[in-house]
């Protein structure tokens, strides 16, 4: 089996997790005999600051043409808020057509939560956000701007096109596991997406008799995923309600160094996007101080939509393994180094 790669580690940590996940992903190839030829492309604030070039056409062009991309994280104090996250991620995930942006939610044994008496037997589970519409198509208009009457109007789109792919993909994903699928909205304010969402969960779910359904607002989810998140196995919601509780799932998880993600394009149009949720940390960049863990499991997601399950099986689970003895979950109290603990990482690929 051989696969192509494009790997982008971006700006801050985003290099050094990721050249964490590509060590232990060469124990993951040694072992399970696949190869992968990794091509790295230079995006983020360097090659922005040197060339002015945020996303260059034939670099989509490229990026479409790899099997898979592995990305670190994007975002520079060097450069105005805004313009690498809209101008890279964002338009990554529109150019290679990323439906989905898939959050699996998952304690491991070991890991430190914030949530007093949660148990990792009761926190499993996935957040499928729809990734290209609702509030986020950036639509909307402003009149009197500067003046005491300003009015700001900010649109969200909801199409059944792309309400109904990210439902059937939730549905599918649920009837490989506990066959229970939660839709997470606010319905009852917001109506008219609403109900599309609803119409849409309806209309797809007698395909998949099997799972199970049950719909939480958006608010009330804030209080049980913390409560109770054995209530949940998949939850489908829209692209701002789903950024919102992602974050949520992760402070279950032990924090942002522990999360991780997939843009997936299901449709076979572009290329689908494996990284750690969190962003470029200027703040601890440089010290080694970045849990890798979020990438690696991020390399385990990419290494199962590759088809390389039992290298994707034995990344999660030397990840949860490494992550068991680590006293804390990012900086100095980490007691390893980002690099040291990718290496532990990769040795527990190797020795299974
Ligand atoms: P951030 O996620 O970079 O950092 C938030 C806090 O979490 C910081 O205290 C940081 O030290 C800590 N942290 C982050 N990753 C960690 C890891 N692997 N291990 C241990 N601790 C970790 O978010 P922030 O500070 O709001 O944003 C920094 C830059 O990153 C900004 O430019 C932002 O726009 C960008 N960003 C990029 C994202 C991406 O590339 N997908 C996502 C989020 C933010
Ligand atoms: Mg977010």
């Amino acid at each position: 089996r051989s696969h192509t790669l494009a790997v982008l580690p971006g700006d801050g940590v985003g290099p050094e997790v990721t050249r964490a996940a590509l060590t232990v992903l060469d124990a993951a190839q040694e072992r399970f005999g696949f190869s992968i030829e990794r091509t790295e492309v230079p995006l983020g604030a360097d090659h922005y600051l040197s060339t002015g070039e945020l996303l260059p056409n034939d670099t989509v062009t490229a990026l479409a043409h790899h099997d898979a991309i592995l990305f670190g994280a994007i975002g520079s104090p060097r450069v105005a808020p805004g313009i690498l996250e809209r101008g890279i991620i964002l338009a990554l995930r529109g150019a290679m057509r990323q439906a989905i942006n898939l959050r699996p939610v998952r304690l491991y044994p070991g890991v430190p939560t914030p949530i007093s008496g949660l148990t990792p037997d009761r926190c499993d589970l996935v957040i499928v956000r729809e990734n290209t519409e609702g509030a986020y198509v950036a639509q909307g208009s402003t009149v009197h701007r500067g003046t005491p009457a300003q009015v700001a109007v900010q649109e969200s789109v909801n199409t059944w096109y792309a309400v109904e792919r990210a439902v059937d993909f939730a549905y599918r994903l649920a009837s490989v596991r506990r066959k229970r699928l939660t839709l997470c909205h606010k319905t009852n304010v917001l109506v008219e997406a609403g109900k599309l969402w609803t119409a849409v969960m309806e209309s797809v779910g007698e395909r998949y008799p099997d799972v199970e359904t049950d719909y939480v607002h958006v608010d009330a989810m804030c209080m049980h995923l913390p409560v109770s998140p054995e209530r949940f196995d998949v939850v489908v919601t829209d692209n701002l309600f789903g950024d919102i509780v992602t974050d949520l799932g992760a402070v279950l998880q032990g924090g942002l160094g522990v999360a991780a993600s997939g843009n997936l394009n299901i449709d076979g149009t572009g290329t689908s996007m494996f990284e750690p949720i969190h962003g470029s940390a200027p703040d601890i960049a440089g010290r080694g101080w970045a849990n890798p863990a979020g990438a690696c499991l991020s390399l385990s997601l990419l290494l199962g939509h590759l088809g390389e399950g039992e290298a994707a099986a034995a990344v999660e689970a030397a990840t949860a393994a490494v992550l068991a003895g680590m006293p804390a979950m990012a900086g100095k109290g980490m007691g390893a180094s980002t690099s040291e603990l990718g290496e532990r990482i990769a040795r527990a690929v190797t020795t299974g």
